[in-house]
């Protein structure tokens, strides 16, 4: 029996990386599946692949109206939505706070932070319709403990408060058998991460790592795809490190 039969689901910034590795697997056990970026091409190619139980939608997570616009159509092409995978995200500027501008501080913030709020108050009326959900928030180990060596206080700022939004919504709507987790990876083998470190960077980082190695999207989808499920129907205001012990040292 797939694990998500019966699910509608939302997966933000799935053209690439984590995202698309959620959408295929998402698929792949049943779910209707909305899947969202802003890089249309790349989004549209993976349409062609996933077929009619998918629906690709262009989207700007940092934006109100696109986000009343993807949660009208997801219900309006599957029906009411019961699962949201808050996963669109940026770095930003690798700048410690005094050379980081307040602009590129709120942009990432927008990206990263905004967009887990405005995905969950436009999708909850959605989910109360489905007679329940679960939504699970893309965060980061960055945002369990700062990271020597990488500065950004924008991106620790955003990560650190997608955990306390997503505690503060299991709380809020636990009644209405809606559950909130958060995912906190380390290092995932994704466009992100071949961008901002070499063969010799993910050498270096694989031997930081207990498990010696990095993750692979697989691994995060594995446990994406279980807090989607009725596997963790009492799992709510949870946060879940996926990091190969990373941060256990
Ligand atoms: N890769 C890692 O090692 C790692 C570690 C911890 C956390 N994360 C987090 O995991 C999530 C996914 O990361 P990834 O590594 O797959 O990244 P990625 O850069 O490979 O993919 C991110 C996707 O988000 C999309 N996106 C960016 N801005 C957007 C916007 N405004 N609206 C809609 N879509 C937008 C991009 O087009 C891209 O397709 C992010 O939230 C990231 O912060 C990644």
């Amino acid at each position: 029996m797939p694990k998500l039969a019966g699910k509608v689901a939302i997966i933000t910034g799935a053209a690439q990386g984590m995202g698309a590795a959620h959408a295929r697997r998402f698929v792949a056990e049943g779910a209707r599946t909305v899947f969202t970026d802003i890089n249309a091409d790349a989004g549209e190619k993976l349409q062609a692949e996933l077929g009619d139980n998918s629906l690709f939608i262009r989207h700007d997570v940092g934006s109100e109206a696109d986000w009343q616009k993807v949660t009208a159509e997801a219900e309006a092409h599957f029906g009411p939505v019961s699962v949201l995978i808050n996963n669109a995200g940026i770095i930003g500027p690798v700048a410690k706070a005094a050379e980081l501008t307040a602009e590129a501080f709120e942009t990432v913030c927008r990206i990263n932070q905004t967009s887990v709020f405005l995905g969950t108050k436009h999708t909850i009326p959605s989910m109360i319709r489905a007679g329940g959900g679960s939504i699970v928030n893309i965060s980061s180990i960055s945002g369990i403990v700062a990271i020597y060596g990488t500065p950004n206080v924008a991106y620790a700022a955003s990560k650190f408060a997608v955990r306390g939004i997503t505690k503060q919504v299991a709380i809020e709507y636990g009644e209405h058998n809606i559950r909130a987790n958060s995912v906190h990876p380390g290092y995932i083998r994704t466009p992100m991460m071949t961008e901002a470190l070499d063969d010799e960077g993910i050498r270096i980082a694989s031997a930081s790592v207990p498990i010696k190695r990095v993750g692979e999207v697989e691994d995060v989808s594995n446990l994406v795809v279980f807090l989607a499920s009725e596997e963790s129907a009492f799992i709510t205001g949870s946060e879940y490190i996926i990091d190969g012990g990373l941060t256990a040292l």
